[in-house]
């Protein structure tokens, strides 16, 4: 039986409609979710929509629209971003469905039956954006007097009737799981500021509202609706069955991996665990912050016109290309400022010349002075077995990385290889070989096209339909593309067909 994987992405608020922020965090996991399936791993991959809370009900009001009629519109636009980028994902979960107010409220009354919850009255500050309660000491007063939550949210003083979950309690038993799980928060700086927050002393959370109804129904008490963010982290576990515990998708709780921004990860590394563990459930293994994408070194929001629309970066310059870039420029954790200059120099330098001219060129001497057969390797050198070596060195190389969702590296390492087989082809000159020695040229292209191969493969992940393309041209049949594969040897004599350019030079128009 394969190993199971279970990644997923944050649900994504409906308030608005997807920019490239929200496209990042879902390919990061497509192209983590993808490299597991090719690993071997039975993979099930969520994303999907949060709908409830003050800050969606909002914008169905300014829309003039039901909240509901609103976010059957708005989840669309993210589902349908969802299929265009071609996310492979295995569900995409909206918390207005039946099965999710079920799983919350069955997740409430376990909490509620372990004495986790009791109601009180929360008086405090509340941030409408964050959907976060904030206390005192953490906000920053602005010249005009008004408060603003470290986010630089506006703040409102909230004084309602809510329950509380006795998170206060869970303080040293998050410390301890953080202690014994060094990999469960990554990357590692993040992890310190969590640890701080939490050694710094945790407060009961308020875990229902009373001044608005678009939410999950708190059972028995139908004045309460769950705070938002209780709702939202449960869909992790309504993906997988809950409470179902026979349910065949509960096999693959705990998820492996919960990819979140760095602005969301409290409510994961903290309250996510203590929930789960105050519910006697098995805890998720690893919660990765990656940063944040800024237009020009400014937070991307609707007011100022600079939302990056990840569509029109796709359809300009290819799905494919806009993966690489996004997780190639910046490394996953840090923030990154978006430059489409800097994705042109990317995808002109390192695709279309590193690497496609690479695979066009190799392949092209083939089609011309190999009859556009495969040919045998009988006469390899210590060149060959280096720059082999070199690649047959990177699927370890590459999982190392992708194990600790170090994207960039990954890439950085196939680009390594990539780099030594362009000079290993302007070293070996198999054009020039051709006169001298036509068997030494057949084996020099044999060692590129096997070089290319295990490249392709690993990149699969990252450029899907792109690689498709390479692999085919390089006569690897389809049933012989995941990592496993590479342990076989393509055969000698297979015809290629005739070579076609994979990666196009980007030219800009002239203004
Ligand atoms: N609904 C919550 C998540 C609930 S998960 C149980 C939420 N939604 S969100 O739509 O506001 O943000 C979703 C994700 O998009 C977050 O991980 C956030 O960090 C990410 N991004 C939003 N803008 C971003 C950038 N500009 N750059 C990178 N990622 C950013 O929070």
């Amino acid at each position: 039986m394969k190993p199971k994987y279970y990644i997923t992405t944050p649900i994504y608020y409906v308030n608005g409609a997807p920019h490239i922020g929200h496209a990042y965090t879902t390919i990061a996991c497509d192209v983590m979710a993808r490299f597991k399936r090719l690993d071997g791993y039975d993979v099930f991959f969520l994303t999907g929509t949060d709908e409830h809370g003050q800050k969606v009900e909002k914008a169905a009001g300014d829309a003039g629209m039901d909240p509901q009629s609103f976010t059957d519109g708005t989840s669309a636009l993210f589902r349908s971003l969802t299929e265009r980028l071609k996310i492979s994902n295995d569900d995409f979960i909206r918390t207005t469905e039946a099965r999710h107010k079920a799983s919350c409220q069955a997740l409430w009354q376990t909490l509620a039956a372990n004495n986790q919850i009791y109601l009180g009255g929360y008086e405090g500050w509340y941030a409408v954006r964050d959907e976060a309660f904030y206390d005192e000491g953490e906000l920053t007063t602005r010249p005009d007097g008004t408060k603003v939550a470290p986010s630089g949210a506006p703040v409102e003083w909230v004084v309602e009737p809510s329950y509380f979950f006795r998170l206060s309690e869970w303080g040293d038993k998050l410390l301890e799981f953080y202690e014994q799980n060094p990999d469960f928060i990554a990357p590692a700086s993040r992890r310190n500021e969590v640890i701080s927050f939490v050694k710094s002393g945790l407060r009961d959370l308020s875990v229902s509202r009373t001044s608005f109804t678009w939410g999950v129904k708190v059972p028995d008490d139908e004045a309460h609706v769950m705070y938002v963010w209780l709702d939202a982290l449960t869909n992790y576990i309504t993906a997988a069955g809950y409470p179902d515990a026979g349910a065949e998708r509960w096999g693959f709780w705990p998820a492996d991996l919960h990819v979140v921004g760095k602005d969301i990860l409290r409510f994961h590394a903290i309250y996510w665990p203590a929930f789960l563990m105050a519910a006697k459930l098995p805890t998720p293994k690893r919660v990765y912050a990656h940063g944040w994408w800024t237009a020009g070194g400014e937070k991307m929001s609707k007011s100022l016109g600079n939302v990056i629309d990840p569509q029109e970066l796709a359809d300009t310059f290819g799905l494919d290309s806009l993966r690489y870039f996004l997780l190639r420029e910046v490394p996953f954790g840090n923030d990154g400022t978006f430059s489409r200059k800097a994705l042109i120099s990317r995808l002109n330098t390192e695709l279309a010349n590193d690497l496609g001219n690479l695979a066009q060129r190799s392949l092209s001497l083939i089609a011309r002075n190999c009859d556009g057969r495969l040919p045998g390797d009988d006469l390899a050198t210590a060149e060959d077995a280096d720059l082999l070596g070199a690649a047959n060195a990177l699927v370890e190389g590459v999982r190392a990385r992708m194990e600790r969702q170090a994207f960039g590296d990954a890439l950085e390492e196939i680009w390594k290889v990539i780099r030594a087989a362009n000079a290993y082809i302007d070293h070996q000159a198999p054009w020039a070989l051709k006169k001298t020695d036509i068997n030494r040229m057949r084996c020099v292209l044999r060692v590129l096209v096997d070089v290319l191969r295990i490249v392709a493969t690993l990149l699969q992940p990252f450029m899907p339909d792109k690689m498709a393309a390479m692999l085919d041209q390089l006569g690897v049949p389809t049933t012989m593309r995941q990592i496993a594969d590479l342990e076989h040897r393509l055969a000698e004599g297979v015809a290629l067909p005739a070579p076609q350019g994979v990666f196009p030079r980007f030219v800009e128009d002239a203004e």
